[in-house]
């Protein structure tokens, strides 16, 4: 759910974030030491239950520039799975050097978003393919074609029909874009080293980085950037106590946000909160690619979204911080990053991988380590049911193949 303001006080505007807080995480605001209590920011999970045969294809889809009009552009053009899963620009170049008009966030971690782009007007991964597929500036291309084209290549007809065994039509607008979107929730980056320290193991984090943590709660970062993917779970208003687009001039429709979707006048102005998981990887920043550095980004927060100063210090603690909260690449054999270390914790901890089954709670995946009560709230479900902060709510996890796990509770 967004956080609707329904009547806007702008007066006091953090509060309206505050509010939708659980007393917990209040209560845990300043607690440093894993363990202690439920921490507001949760591991991203160790397996997620994928598909095999539909991530097979969708890897391969994303990385087809057949999806274009003209061949020349594919998912993988504006999103480097070997470059943070985004394109390093300010704003993305599209089909014929066009320019877009908003910067390309990261498709890693993606599956934990509650809405798909910056104003969140695709509900869901699958719904989000028909944007880039059609848009005129990015590939220009109508379904049927891409279609035909796969049709009549030498491997999607097999493909198709591994994947879709009990289809009448395997190669279709919805299994393409869910081949795609199944492909993206295999996108997680477990493990990151802040991951680990919420796991139990202290030493995985410097003191500077424990520090920048306790900052990040402390200035009320969290009320924002918070759950598994460390934002993606709200919207909010960019320029809360300060008017960044007073300042920065030149308004764009892209800069209205959310008021695109709603025609809301309190949701103008306001994004989904991007996820900060792949942040040490994806400069430049903020919707419209003004941020240079990770530092720009955050000194713009401060005089945003808090209006406060704050020491260098601070900042550059909270800056060496987020760059612990992107993980390891799982799932994408022979392409992503898989530390040996990882491979092994994940054999020693999980078995054999041959299909992963379920979210997995890690708790129940048998290291003896002593956990903080984090890990027994880690039900974190991808696209749209995700409630990481809400106490005492029962949710289920979701499964592609219809076997649920819940109910769990979470955020205690
Ligand atoms: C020309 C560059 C370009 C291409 C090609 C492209 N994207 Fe994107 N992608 C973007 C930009 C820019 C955004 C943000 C747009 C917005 O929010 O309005 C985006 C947003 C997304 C998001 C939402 C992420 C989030 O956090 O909200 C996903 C998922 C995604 N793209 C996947 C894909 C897939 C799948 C394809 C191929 C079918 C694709 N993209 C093709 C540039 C591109
Ligand atoms: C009131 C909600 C709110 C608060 C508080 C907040 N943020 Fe944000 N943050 C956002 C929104 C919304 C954006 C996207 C703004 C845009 O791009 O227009 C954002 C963007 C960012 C980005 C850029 C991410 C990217 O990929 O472009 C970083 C980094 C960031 N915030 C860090 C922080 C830090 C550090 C703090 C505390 C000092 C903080 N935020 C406080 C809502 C918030």
């Amino acid at each position: 759910m967004s956080i609707k303001r329904k009547t806007p006080k702008p007066d006091r505007p953090l509060y309206r974030s505050l509010r939708v807080l659980s007393l917990g995480l209040v209560l845990s605001l300043g607690f440093t030491e894993p363990g202690a209590r439920a921490e507001p920011i949760k591991p991203v999970p160790i397996m997620v239950e994928v598909n095999e045969a539909k991530v097979a294809l969708g890897r391969r889809l994303f990385h087809d520039p057949r999806l274009s009009k003209n061949n020349t552009v594919s998912c993988a053009t504006c999103h480097d799975l070997s470059a943070g899963g985004d394109d390093g620009q300010v704003v993305s170049i599209g089909i014929e050097g066009r320019p877009g008009l908003v910067n390309a966030p990261t498709v890693f971690n993606s599956g934990y978003n509650f809405k798909q782009f910056w104003d969140g007007r695709a509900h869901t991964l699958e719904e989000q393919v028909d944007g880039p597929l059609q848009s005129r500036i990015e590939m220009e291309s109508i379904w049927p074609d891409v279609v035909t084209k796969l049709f009549q290549d030498e491997d999607y007809p097999r493909l198709f029909q591994e994947a879709y065994p009990n289809d009448a039509q395997i190669i279709s607008r919805e299994n393409i874009k869910e081949a795609i979107a199944e492909f993206q929730r295999s996108l997680i980056t477990p493990n990151s080293r802040f991951d680990q320290w919420l796991r139990g193991n202290v030493g995985a984090l410097n003191e500077q980085e424990k520090e920048g943590y306790a900052l990040f709660k402390r200035y009320g970062c969290v009320s924002c950037h918070q759950g598994a993917n460390v934002g993606g779970n709200m919207f909010q208003v960019f320029g809360v106590i300060n008017d960044y687009f007073r300042k920065r001039g030149n308004i764009t429709d892209a800069d209205l946000g959310r008021f695109n979707v709603t025609g809301n006048e309190a949701d103008k102005h306001a994004f989904k909160v991007p996820s900060l998981r792949m942040a040490a990887h994806t400069a430049p920043y903020l919707h419209d690619g003004s941020a240079e550095t990770l530092r720009d980004a955050v000194d713009a927060m401060f005089e945003f979204q808090l209006g406060r100063e704050a020491p260098d210090e601070d900042k550059e603690a909270i800056v060496a911080f987020i760059k612990t909260l992107a993980g390891e690449y799982q799932f994408d054999p022979g392409q992503g990053p898989i530390s040996a270390e990882f491979q092994e914790s994940l054999n020693g901890n999980l078995g054999q991988r041959a299909a992963p089954t379920g979210i997995q709670d890690i708790s129940t995946t048998g290291t003896s380590q002593e956990r903080p009560p984090a890990d027994r709230a880690e039900t974190v479900s991808q696209n749209g049911s995700t409630r990481p902060l809400r106490t005492g709510r029962s949710v289920r996890t979701r499964s592609k193949v219809g076997r649920a796990t819940g109910p769990v509770r979470s955020g205690r």
